[in-house]
């Protein structure tokens, strides 16, 4: 039997589960990248369940201060944030591309129901379990949201993002928590185009992006002395031994965090600290290792607020307003759409 209030809670949720285009090809990617001359793996297959609990323990981590930084900013201005995104509009319905647990998601979303009666909000997150947890969890805690959740990639959810614009009412979409960063500067152009696409002119994306700063704060935030990065750097190699019957031995490999600052980005790698050779058994497939030699495994782009600004122009928003957390590590920007 169910709970009148677990009723009337799911009446305003839907979840809409949509197949990516294409599956990720795991033993295809690792094959490519680690017999490539220079070894790679790509990061997204850093969140299998261990890994994304690791990377939720990054956030608690005090050296890695992104997720803090951007929190403080929402905690100090959601209410300006709401106001400069009305403008002059009587609604607007919030979008949310990668919402995972939604953590900060809530003052905004408290910020909005204090100015509007109503409000939808449209999570899209690849993890159906991720969207279902949140969104219970928010439906209970405020009596005017509506959800209406994409289980799917993000260039799967963009064209259906138009199936929740509301009369009247604006979009704003939030892309959060420096995640433009792991994309190189090109992808990160091209995904801000296709973000525009989705959208009218005149609609809202708040765009998170960690600013470029001193080598050795960057490398303390992506190298942090409990280890946490380190474990969920090294977590890829286990997943690779777990899923793909390899044998890498881990305290073979130490992980390495830097500032390029050429690229302007901080690099994670793992380095084989002697020479070696790893057999993966589900690939047929055996590895050599120099001593010293790096499997490159993820980058983190950071920005100046000029590029920001140029980010902007150059995807068909205009930059309209920037807040900075107090130590003026992490932005928050509003670019409304051409
Ligand atoms: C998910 N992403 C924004 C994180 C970042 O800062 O690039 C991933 C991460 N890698 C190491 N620490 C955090």
């Amino acid at each position: 039997m169910s709970h009148p209030a677990s009723t009337e809670q799911a009446e305003r949720l839907r979840i809409h589960r949509l197949t990516a285009a294409a599956g990720d090809d795991f033993a295809a990617d690792v094959r490519r990248g680690l017999t490539s001359p220079r070894k790679f793996l790509l990061p997204k297959y850093f969140y299998d369940a261990l890994g994304s609990r690791l990377f939720d323990a990054i956030c608690l981590v005090p050296e890695y201060y992104p997720t803090r930084a951007e929190a403080s900013i929402f905690e100090s201005y959601a209410a300006e944030i709401v106001e400069k995104v009305r403008g002059g509009a009587r609604r607007v319905t919030l979008f949310e591309l990668g919402s995972g647990s939604a953590a900060k998601t809530r003052r905004l979303i408290a910020a909005l129901l204090a100015t509007q009666p109503r409000l939808t909000y449209v999570p899209v997150d690849i993890s159906t379990a991720a969207l279902e947890e949140s969104a219970n969890a928010l439906l209970g805690d405020y009596e005017g949201l509506s959800v209406a959740a994409y289980a799917a990639d993000y260039d799967t959810a963009l064209p259906r993002l138009s199936e929740n614009f509301e009369e009247g009412a604006l979009a704003l979409v939030l892309f959060l928590g420096s995640n433009v960063g792991n994309f190189d500067r090109g992808e990160a152009r091209d995904f801000l185009r296709r973000v525009r696409a989705a959208l009218r002119p005149g609609d809202r994306l708040l765009l998170g992006a960690d600013l470029k700063k001193d080598a050795p704060t960057l490398e303390a935030a992506y190298d942090d002395p409990v280890g946490v990065t380190a474990a969920f750097n090294l977590n890829l190699l286990a997943r690779i031994n777990r899923e793909l019957g390899a044998d890498f031995r881990l305290r073979d490999f130490r992980h390495v965090a830097l500032y390029n600052e050429a690229e302007g980005r901080v690099e994670m790698h793992l380095e084989s600290t002697r020479a070696q050779t790893v057999r993966l058994a589900a690939l047929d497939l055996e590895v050599r290792f120099g001593a010293g030699e790096r499997v490159h495994t993820e980058n983190s782009y950071k920005y100046s607020l000029d590029e920001l600004s140029a980010l902007a122009a150059e995807t068909g928003f205009k930059r309209e307003h920037i807040w900075l957390d107090p130590a003026g590590r992490f932005s928050s920007n509003l670019f409304v759409a051409s």
